[in-house]
């Protein structure tokens, strides 16, 4: 592996091209004989899509703009998408990729020979089966999330991946921020002392999100048929990577109870008249629902679900222990021994500079110019480099399987007056002995 330092050389050696897309795109320096660095060439990483929506389209320009790294294939049911993925690849100058369309046609996809991993960003329903199709095609697997909402699906995903030998990662961006990643390098060299409690939410208002132009009814606005936290991992991933889940602790069991769901109804009549179907309709999910999850060493989680009422952003992430505290909401901490006044936050700077995680050390100047804080670039660009050294992924598929079940293990204890419900163990027992990667700093 090439161990150049990457830092602002990396945007030099970026062309901005202008798509006709709607976008600029930042493509990596055509060809990769011999990088800027004088690092020597690499095998370029061989990806397909499946679902070419809003999503889906983000991250093909994060992908494009990867240094050795094309786009062999697109799928999607809507052919104008299709196009307009294939002509985003031809402009950042690659070959026009294998176009597919049919609503199974990821199948035809993943079985491509110059293909090595697959991605999708499709609806949550298809999350598995894409997958699924992935790993027995003998490719890398990498979702968006949920990866998994049923108990045989989780199951299926753990074996087939332990069958074919071929990770499934969950593409949890949220894990790759900054102040979460410091928290990570901070909490292992024990600032943070002995662990009690952390709290995490996805909270924005998303109504937006579920519907079209003209009011039209998508797919997100459709959902809520099951009364649940539908959407735990960009929350609980963080959290599970701070306190080594399926590496030396567990996820023991979880209880979950939900609001009244009344904001989507609100919302729609307000927005498009109350003789809208979604101002009528009934949801059984509930516009607030909350979790609280108990480890194996005695750390207690609560994990929040709220997006259907007016409300800003709030990325909680609080990691709290015999030594002080950290608040994503305030984005500030207290450290006992250090904080130099008693009982008063302080500002994060100093912490950033002396424990930013490796990854943004290296990486930061350039993944601050893709979404979600530097996240999609820093995520999709350790799941490619994983595909390109043959290693597991970053976040495995128990990783995957454990974050994205709490989809129903929610739906299961919300259903039955939030009695506790207890985690699968995925890694079937390997939790005790497997390590959590130290971080070098
Ligand atoms: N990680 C993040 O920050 C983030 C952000 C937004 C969305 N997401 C996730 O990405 C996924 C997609 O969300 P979106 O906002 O792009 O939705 P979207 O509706 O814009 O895109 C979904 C796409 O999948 C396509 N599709 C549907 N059925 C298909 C099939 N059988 N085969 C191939 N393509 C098919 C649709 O035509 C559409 O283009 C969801 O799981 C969502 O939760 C993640």
């Amino acid at each position: 592996m090439c161990s150049m330092k990457l830092n602002k050389s990396e945007l030099t050696r970026r062309r901005f091209v202008k798509t006709g897309l709607g976008a600029g795109l930042y493509v990596a320096a055509a060809g990769y004989g011999i990088s800027a660095s004088g690092c020597a060439s690499e095998k370029p990483v061989r990806l397909g899509f499946v679902g070419v929506g809003g999503r889906g389209m983000g991250m093909l320009k994060v992908a494009l703009s990867l240094q050795g790294v094309e786009i062999t294939a697109v799928c999607d049911i809507v052919e104008e998408k299709v196009t307009r993925a294939q002509r985003l690849v031809e402009a950042a100058g690659q070959p026009k990729p294998q176009g597919f369309t049919g609503p199974e046609d990821y199948k035809k996809l993943a079985e491509l020979n110059n293909l090595d991993a697959v991605y999708t960003a499709t609806p949550t329903n298809l999350h598995t089966p894409v997958m699924l199709a992935a790993l027995r095609a003998g490719k890398y697997g990498g979702t968006e999330m949920p990866a998994c909402t049923e108990y045989d699906q989780a199951s299926e995903l753990v074996e087939t991946s332990e069958k074919t030998g071929k990770p499934c990662m969950l593409m949890e961006n949220y894990a790759y921020m900054r102040n979460v990643k410091m928290i990570l390098v901070m909490n292992q060299l024990g600032l943070f002392g002995d662990l009690t409690h952390c709290e995490c939410g996805y909270q924005h208002d998303a109504r937006y999100a579920g519907f079209g132009p003209n009011g039209e009814m998508l797919w997100r606005a459709l959902g809520g048929k099951i009364n649940n936290n539908p959407y735990p991992t960009h929350a609980i991933g963080p959290v599970a990577q701070w306190l080594n889940i399926n590496r030396g602790n567990r996820f023991e069991y979880l209880v979950s109870m939900s609001s009244r769901a009344i904001g989507q109804n609100y919302y729609a009549a307000k927005k498009f008249g109350p003789d809208h179907p979604a101002a009528k309709m009934k949801y059984a999910a509930g516009d607030v629902n909350t979790s609280l999850i108990q480890t194996n060493n005695g750390i207690t989680v609560t994990l929040y679900y709220d997006t259907k009422n007016p409300r800003p952003p709030d990325w909680i992430y609080r990691i709290q222990g015999t030594k002080g505290i950290y608040s994503g909401t305030l984005n500030k901490i207290y450290l006992e021994d250090l904080s130099p006044k008693p009982h008063t936050w302080e500002e994060t700077d100093k912490y950033q500079e002396k424990y930013d995680h490796p990854l943004w050390k290296k990486y930061g100047p350039v993944a601050q110019s893709s979404g979600h804080g530097g996240g999609d670039y820093l995520c999709f660009r350790d799941f490619t480099e994983a595909i390109r050294n043959g290693t597991d992924t970053p976040i495995d598929v128990y990783d995957t399987t454990t974050w994205s079940i709490i989809t129903k293990l929610s739906a299961e204890s919300v259903a039955n007056k939030s009695r506790p419900v207890d985690f699968p163990d995925y890694t079937r027992g390997k939790w005790q002995t497997r390590k959590p990667e130290l971080i070098k700093v």
